[in-house]
Parts: C-alpha cells; structure tokens; sequence
C-alpha cells in the first residue's frame, strides 16, 4: 500500500504591527522525550505534564509502543507512562521508525544496546543522511553489538544480549545525544560509565537520572553513571527555550514590539541564547519562577530594541547549538557583521543549516560568507523573498521571524516539519500580532 505524499506546506509572513502580550511556548523537545525514555525504563508511573506533542517527541512514544510501553494521555500534553522496569521493554516487531527526530534515534541507541532482544533503528530522508558512527564506535566498545551503513548512517541494527562493560568515554565532538546514549548504556553496563565533553552540552540526561533515583557522580570533568533501577516520578515539562529564541529575536527585530515567554526552561546549559542576544544589545528581561522538578524556568519579557553584530564566543556554540539559525536572523537584521566560528556540528543536523542559512540569507538580500565551521553575516536591509528551509523545522521558523522585519514579505517554503519541535507555530506568531499566513497545496490557511 502506498500512501499519498504529505502535503507542502509555505509560510508567508509580512512586515505588520509590533508583537505585543504574552505567550506560552510548547513544552522542551528534550525534556520530554528523556521523561518519556526514563519514565519507561523506571518502577512505577511516570506522570509528566507539559509534554511536546510534536512529532519528534511521538516518534519516541511510537517506538515505546512497539515495546510494550503503556501510557495514558488524557489530553495531547498530558500523559502518565506505565514504566516497565530497566528490564521491561519487549522485542518489536518491525523496525522502529523515527522521523525527523535525531534524539530518538541516538537516545534509544544506548538504550536499546543494553537490551536482550535484538531492534532495528530507522527515519525519514534527513535523518537517515545523519552521522551515527560517533555513536556506534563507542558503544562497541563497551561490548554492543550494533552496526550502522558503510557510510555511518541508519538504519542502526542492534543484536540483543550483549554483556556491556562500563568505561571510560572521550567524546570526539559536544554532543548531548551522544553524551547521553552512553549513560543510558551505562544502566546496563557492568560497573561505572563515564563521559568526558569537549565543550559543555545540555545536561538534562543527567539532571533527570538524578531525579528518578540514579545518582550521576561528577569527577575531574567525568560525568558517570553506574546501574540503578529508576522509579517513576512527576515531570514538569517547561517550554522550550529554543521554540522561545524564534519569539526573542522576533520581539527584538520588530519595532515597538514588547513580548513575555511564560514558564520558559532557562538551565544554565541551554540559556546561552539570551546571553548572545544582549551581547548584540537585546533588551530582555528574565524573571525566575520556581524549578519544574529539577529544572529552572523563567517568564522572559523582550522589548524591541536596536541590535548589533558579534563574534560569537565560541565556547557558547555548544549551548546555544540550536539556536543559531535564529540568530544569523537577528545577525541580518542587526547593525555590523556577525561572526560565528566552532560550528561545524550544524551541518550536521536536520539540514546542513550553515548552507541553509547561507542560502536563504542571500535569497532575502543579505550577505553571508560561510566556512567550514560557521558564517559571517553583514546586516542590513532585507527587501524580502523566497526561501526553501530544506524541510528543516528551525530553517522554516527562522526566515519566518524574518519576514516579520524585511521591508517585503519572505516565503519561506517546505515548512511541514515546523510540527517537529513547535506545533502551532503559525497561530502562536498571530496570537500576538504576527503576520502570517499558511499555504499548504495551494489552499491559503
Ligand atoms: C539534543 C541535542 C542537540 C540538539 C538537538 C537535541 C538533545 O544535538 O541539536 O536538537 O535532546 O540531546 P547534539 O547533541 O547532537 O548536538
């Protein structure tokens, strides 16, 4: 049976009225897929709220279905996953399939190498170009038996029953997927697995082993996990600071805006984004709020205010890694050139986005320059234009934030995997004065 192709989706977004009033961003992609992989590996019930319903996140909760995991979803943001116990996941019968979604994929590789039944990783066109050898090598090494293509891509096929034996990692790139593969494989090694980073990556692996009663012990820059059981506990998704970075820059580039995030993540190891955006002169304001379990959360209010170009410093690439199509946005739109170097990771994800941003940029009429490992952008004055965001969700946001400011409309087309990472995007921008519009095969929406 062949189904009928998704249909294209543009967006198409004008120059128009200052944002004004509050927002509530959907909950934190990598959140709420590691409360769903814990919540299914723990003891007990794992109730968690605020949960992204995107479709990253529901490539996880699929494959957790074709293992026999339980969960009740009383509504789209709501659910309660029945853990079954580290030893608890059953067999799948068919190959597990991930999307767009490059955490699944990582994460359950170090979670699955520790099972007892053999399973077969696979995902959409992006995905499947994406580097996974980063991720195998490793893993073999503590004893897996998994394998990858000649090239290092999915699909990834993991041979069950192998005795895994803890060590130690150097990890050859920041990475907090791979970072976290390994302590997920630590659960089942024999002894104690330790990480070292290259640069600091997101820590909620660690944060939330934590709080569901594995400790992770830090030593000499060693980030170590020995095998525990893990019991069920309450989650408290925050929104997604990088869903949020698309309304900061958004609210500083148009004039006269003044926005509040509601209930926004800002652990320390993802916040980097705000520091880059007042070193370019953004006025934004960060009010803390109590911690959602073990991770802190703010309402941010950002005011429109003139910005100016930076170099970058590269020790906040690998914590703002997300964000940085976003912010060649608020660098097009900012007075002086913007450096950004040390980046090479980002042609690697969901699109080569250094090559993305290259393009899209010179089709809205701003020079860009880009190397190997970054870009430099020279601001000025877009007239608008048409863009292709490559399928990748942060590329489609990015250039519509863009047409938000250019003196002409900007289209941004191939927007479809927006639902990935921020679902509702288009009625978000409107609810607070933005103007856009969603053509999906030719039909205006
Ligand atoms: C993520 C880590 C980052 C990020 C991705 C989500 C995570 O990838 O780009 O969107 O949830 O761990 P890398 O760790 O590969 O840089």
């Amino acid at each position: 049976m062949t189904s009928a192709p998704p249909p294209a989706i543009d967006f198409l977004t004008r120059p128009g009225q200052p944002l004004r009033g509050s927002l509530r961003v959907p909950g934190d992609k990598s959140i709420s897929h590691r409360a769903l992989m814990l919540g299914a590996i723990a003891e007990g019930d794992t109730h968690i709220s605020g949960f992204l319903a995107g479709e990253d996140t529901h490539s996880t909760l699929g494959a957790l279905a074709q293992m026999g995991v339980h969960v009740d979803r009383p509504e789209a943001t709501e659910l309660t996953v029945k853990g079954a116990g580290l030893y608890g996941l059953r067999a799948p019968a068919v190959p597990l399939y991930l999307g767009n979604s490059g955490t699944s994929a990582r994460l359950f590789a170090g979670l699955l190498s520790g099972q007892r039944f053999d399973s077969e990783l696979i995902g959409d066109e992006s995905l499947s170009r994406r580097p996974m050898r980063r991720l195998v090598d490793p893993l073999t090494r503590m004893g897996a038996t998994l394998s990858c293509t000649p090239s290092g891509m999915l699909p990834i096929r993991i041979r069950g029953g192998a005795r895994l034996r803890g060590m130690e990692h150097e990890l050859p790139v920041a990475s907090a997927q791979l970072k976290s593969a390994l302590l997920l494989a630590g659960l089942y090694a024999e002894g104690t697995t330790c990480v070292r980073e290259p640069a600091l990556t997101r820590d909620h692996t660690e944060r939330m082993l934590d709080y569901f009663g594995c400790p992770v012990s830090f030593r000499d820059g060693l980030i170590c996990v020995s095998p525990q059981p893990l019991f069920g506990r309450s989650v408290q998704v925050p929104g997604d600071i990088s869903s949020a970075a698309f309304c900061m820059v958004a609210a500083s580039i148009v004039p006269g805006s003044d926005l509040v995030l509601e209930e926004v993540g800002v652990n320390p190891t993802r916040s980097a984004v705000i520091d880059i955006l007042r070193s370019m002169g953004a006025d934004i304001e960060v009010r803390g709020k109590p911690l959602h379990a073990v991770e802190p959360v703010a309402d941010i209010r950002v005011r429109h205010h003139p910005l100016r170009g930076i170099a970058i410093p590269e020790n906040l690439v690998s914590i703002a890694i997300d964000e940085f199509p976003i912010l060649m946005i608020a660098a097009a739109f900012a007075d002086g050139v913007t450096r950004v170097s040390g980046a090479a990771e980002l042609r690697v994800k969901e699109s080569d986005r250094i090559a993305a941003m290259a393009d899209g940029l010179q089709a809205i009429g701003i020079r860009s320059e880009p190397s190997a490992d970054g870009i430099t952008v020279y601001g000025g004055v877009s007239p608008g234009g048409v863009v292709n965001s490559h399928g990748d969700h942060r590329i489609a946001m990015s250039f519509a934030v863009a047409g938000l400011a250019a003196a002409g409309p900007v289209k941004a087309t191939d927007c479809l995997n927006v639902d990935t990472s921020f679902p509702g995007f288009p009625a978000a921008l409107r609810s607070v004065g933005g103007e856009i519009e969603v053509h999906a095969e030719g039909r205006d929406g």
